[in-house]
């Protein structure tokens, strides 16, 4: 219980009373947090441009072997991986987002490194991982949720978007103002006051971006045209499930099926580019998302489910925090490192660029 309460006041939480839960009628919430290294940074999107080499826009994935220019519908992935970068070895899923550039005042783009997340639950693998990103799966309790079958994907955002739509509550980014993760002290995507719609319009030390999934699905459908309507978010509480951890709000009829709340944590290590006489001159902030956002309004996340057996349903009803769920099998940093696919498209995404990978256009917010 005290290790709750410290996790809940570290999230910014309300602490629950003793021997009451905040999340529900029974004390046996789950929580998983776990990082996960790297697998490639890839020009290609085996979700929204299955077959396409390359695809429009560059993106960094992580998870699970088998992702590749496309991957099979109403397969089970785990089956066709054979190692992951997540520090859960049941866990050959796949979760990609765009990745993040400067653009420098003579017009190259550089791109900016991701950095390992803040200690948390004494989980030292999540503070050691090469570039990669966090996972969250968030449970009310036993029975709460139904985990993804094999074979399930979707979508959160529009690559495209480069207008606010009120969906701070969906992705949005937060400024971190130092070293120590300052500025790490609320739930992600709730408050207007520190997490953004946008790409924040000021200097940072690091830009940490949150993708927040929906949490109801109809029941039949493993992915949908747009990959979106399959799922939904709660009638009331909308994506911010969240910060009740994945009890809140119902789930509309027309998707009747609580599934886990997933969200990815990406952290941009900014201070590198925090040079003022190579920001721009007209008061805009330099950084870009791969899509040629300037907004980041257009900031999205992919997922291909693949966990082995029923080995989410096992954590999702097992009561775990954290990188170390009893009930799943864990790796060791230096497993997860050793797997990795090589990049299809091959092209240079590092060092200083003249354009984009892809060549995006470049739109600014109007
Ligand atoms: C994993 O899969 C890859 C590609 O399918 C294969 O080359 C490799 O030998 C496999 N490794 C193990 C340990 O099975
Ligand atoms: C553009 O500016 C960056 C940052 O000052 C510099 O490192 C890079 O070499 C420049 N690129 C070109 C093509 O001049
Ligand atoms: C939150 O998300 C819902 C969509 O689920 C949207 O209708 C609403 O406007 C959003 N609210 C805020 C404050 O972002």
């Amino acid at each position: 219980m005290l290790l709750l309460l410290s996790l809940l006041s570290t999230l910014g939480l309300a602490a629950p009373q003793l021997g009451t839960s905040p999340w529900g009628p029974n004390v046996s919430s789950t929580m998983l947090r776990f990082g996960c290294h790297q697998l490639v940074i890839d020009r290609i999107d085996p979700l929204v441009n299955p077959g396409s080499l390359p695809s429009p826009h560059l993106h960094q994935i992580v998870g699970g072997n088998a992702f590749d220019i496309s991957m099979p519908h109403n397969t089970d992935i785990s089956s066709l991986a054979n190692c992951t970068t997540c520090s859960y070895s049941e866990d050959l899923s796949n979760y990609w987002t765009a990745n993040l550039y400067f653009r420098a005042r003579n017009g190259s783009y550089k791109r900016v490194p991701q950095i390992p997340n803040r200690l948390l639950f004494g989980d030292d693998f999540t503070t050691k991982t090469d570039g990669g990103f966090v996972v969250y799966y968030v449970s009310g309790g036993i029975g709460d949720v139904t985990a993804f079958r094999p074979g399930f994907r979707m979508l959160v955002g529009d690559a495209g978007r480069r207008e606010p739509q009120g969906l701070r509550n969906q992705t949005c980014f937060r400024c971190y103002t130092g070293p120590d993760f300052g500025g790490d002290d609320k739930a992600p995507c709730v408050d207007d006051a520190v997490d953004f719609e946008g790409l924040p319009n000021k200097m940072c030390w690091g830009i940490r971006s949150n993708v927040l999934y929906p949490t109801c699905w109809d029941g039949k459908n493993l992915d949908s045209p747009d990959h979106k309507s399959h799922v939904a978010y709660p009638v009331e509480t909308g994506p911010h499930t969240f910060t009740g951890l994945g009890t809140g709000g119902q789930c509309p009829e027309s998707h009747p099926v609580r599934i886990p709340q997933l969200m990815l944590e990406i952290v941009w290590d900014t201070s590198l580019f925090n040079d003022p006489d190579e920001w721009p001159e007209d008061g805009s902030q330099p950084f870009v998302l791969s899509t040629g956002d300037t907004t980041g309004y257009g900031q999205h996340g992919d997922y291909v489910f693949g966990w082995k057996g029923d080995s989410l349903q096992r954590a999702m009803d097992g009561v775990c925090f954290g990188a170390n769920c009893h009930v799943l099998e864990s790796q060791s940093l230096e497993e997860a490192k050793r797997c990795s696919v090589s990049s299809r498209v091959g092209e240079e995404v590092d060092g200083w660029l003249d354009t984009l990978p892809g060549n995006p256009d470049i739109r600014e917010k109007k």
